[in-house]
C-alpha cells in the first residue's frame, strides 16, 4: 500500500464540493447521494438548517437520496443500546416531517444492520487500509480523547471502513456530511481507488465518492458558545412543543447591554438569537436587530419564540400524525431495506467476480 492516506485539507475539500455542486444543479441525474446518522437521539434545529434541509434540496431536484441510519456505528463509543430501534424510527419521522418524502422513487432510508450485503464488503475493504492510517484518522482520535476511555473498542478503529461499505455499497458519488466527516470520506474515496487499481476490470466496480459540504454556518446552541447538541443542553428539538420552544428561549443566554446589535465578533450569543430568526424569517439578522433595537434580549426572545414556532409549526404537525402510525414508519424502513439489499446485492456480486471468489 503506497501512498498513504493524505487527510487533506479543508480548503481543497471546500473546492471540490463546490464544483461538485455546480454540477449537481445541471445534471442531478448523473449522481447518486448517501449520507447518513448515527441514531442515538433526536434532531434539533441544528440538524434541520445545517443538514436535514440540505438534502430535501438535492432530494428536491431528483437526486437519487440514500439515507443510511447507522445503528451499528452507535456501539462504536455508546455502551447503552436500549433506545437505538427507538432512536431509529424517530429519525425517519423527523426526515419525512422536515420533507422528504418516501412515496417518491428517488428516496431510500435503511439502517445498516439489515443489509448483510453492504456488511460483507467491510471484510475486502479492511485489508485496503493499514492499522497506522486508521490510527491516524484525526476525527476518530478526537473522538477517542473526548470519550476518556483507557482501552478503546476495535470498532472505534474500524468504523470508517465500514462508513466506505454505507457508501460504496450502494456505489453512492456524492455525500453530504459536515466537516467532521471528512476524515472518513478520504478513506472510502481511497478505498475504492485501491480496490480498483488492485482488482482490475474492464469498468472499474466503484467511484470515487465526494463531499457535499453544507453552507449553512456551524449552529451554536441556545448558551450561544459552543455547538448546539442534545447532550449539552442547548437545543430546540424538533419534537419540543411550543410551550418547551418558548422556555428554553426564555433561558438563552444574552449580555447586559440592553441596546441590541448584530455583532457576531464582541456579541455572540445576541448574534446567534438573531441568526436563528433569520433562518426562520430569511430577514437580515443587521435588520432584524435594528428593528428590535432598545426592544432588548426580551423582545429578541420574544420574536424567535414567535419566528421558531411558527416555523417549526408544519414540521411539528406532520411529525404529530406520523408519531400516530408507527406502522407506516416501518413500511418505510422495510421498503429500503429491500431496495437497499437489492443494490448491495449487485455491487458484492461486482466485488466477488472481481476478487475472483465466484463459484
Ligand atoms: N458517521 C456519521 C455521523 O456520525 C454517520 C454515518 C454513517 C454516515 N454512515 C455514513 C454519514 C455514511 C455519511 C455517509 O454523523
Amino acid at each position: 500500500m503506497s501512498d498513504t492516506i493524505k487527510y487533506t485539507t479543508y480548503e481543497a475539500s471546500l473546492e471540490r464540493s463546490r464544483k461538485l455542486e455546480e454540477d449537481l444543479i445541471l445534471h442531478p441525474e448523473k449522481y447518486k447521494v448517501l449520507t447518513g446518522d448515527r441514531p442515538t437521539g433526536r434532531l434539533h434545529i441544528g440538524h434541520l438548517f445545517g443538514s436535514l434541509q440540505n438534502r430535501v434540496r438535492l432530494f428536491n431536484m431528483n437526486v437519487p437520496t440514500y439515507i443510511v441510519i447507522a445503528d451499528y456505528q452507535v456501539l462504536t463509543d455508546h455502551d447503552a443500546y436500549d433506545q437505538i430501534s427507538q432512536n431509529t424510527k424517530q429519525l425517519v419521522i423527523d426526515y419525512i416531517a422536515a420533507g422528504l418524502n418516501p412515496e417518491k422513487e428517488n428516496l431510500c432510508i435503511f439502517p445498516h444492520s439489515y443489509v448483510p450485503e453492504l456488511n460483507q464488503l467491510l471484510l475486502p475493504f479492511l485489508t485496503l487500509v493499514s492499522n497506522s492510517e486508521l490510527d491516524r484518522n484525526p476525527t476518530v482520535k478526537e473522538e477517542i480523547a473526548a470519550s476518556g476511555k483507557k482501552t478503546v473498542n476495535a470498532g472505534m478503529y474500524t468504523y470508517p471502513v465500514h462508513q466506505a461499505a454505507d457508501i460504496l455499497a450502494v456505489r453512492g458519488t456524492v455525500v453530504p456530511v459536515g466537516k467532521d466527516q471528512l476524515p472518513h470520506l478520504e478513506i472510502t474515496r481511497t478505498i475504492a481507488r485501491r480496490f480498483n487499481e488492485k482488482y482490475k476490470m474492464e469498468q472499474p466496480v466503484f467511484p470515487e465518492p465526494a463531499a457535499l459540504l453544507s453552507k449553512t454556518p456551524l449552529i451554536k446552541g441556545l448558551d450561544g458558545n459552543q455547538k448546539m447538541s442534545k447532550s449539552r443542553n442547548n437545543a430546540i428539538m424538533l419534537c419540543n412543543t411550543e410551550d418547551e420552544t418558548a422556555a428554553l428561549i426564555k433561558k438563552a443566554k444574552t449580555d447586559a447591554e440592553r441596546h441590541i446589535t448584530y455583532d457576531p465578533e464582541n456579541r455572540g450569543e445576541v448574534a446567534n438569537l438573531l441568526n436563528l430568526i433569520s433562518l426562520c424569517t430569511g430577514e437580515d439578522p443587521a435588520a432584524i436587530a435594528d428593528r428590535i433595537g432598545d426592544g432588548g434580549g426580551g423582545m429578541l426572545k420574544k420574536e424567535l419564540t414567535e419566528a421558531m414556532n411558527e416555523y417549526l409549526r408544519p414540521l411539528r404537525k406532520k411529525r404529530a400524525e406520523l408519531e400516530k402510525n408507527p406502522e407506516y414508519i416501518r413500511s418505510v424502513l422495510f421498503k429500503g431495506i429491500d431496495r437497499a439489499r437489492k443494490e448491495a446485492g449487485e455491487t458484492l456480486d461486482l466485488v466477488r467476480t472481481a476478487m475472483n471468489m465466484k463459484i
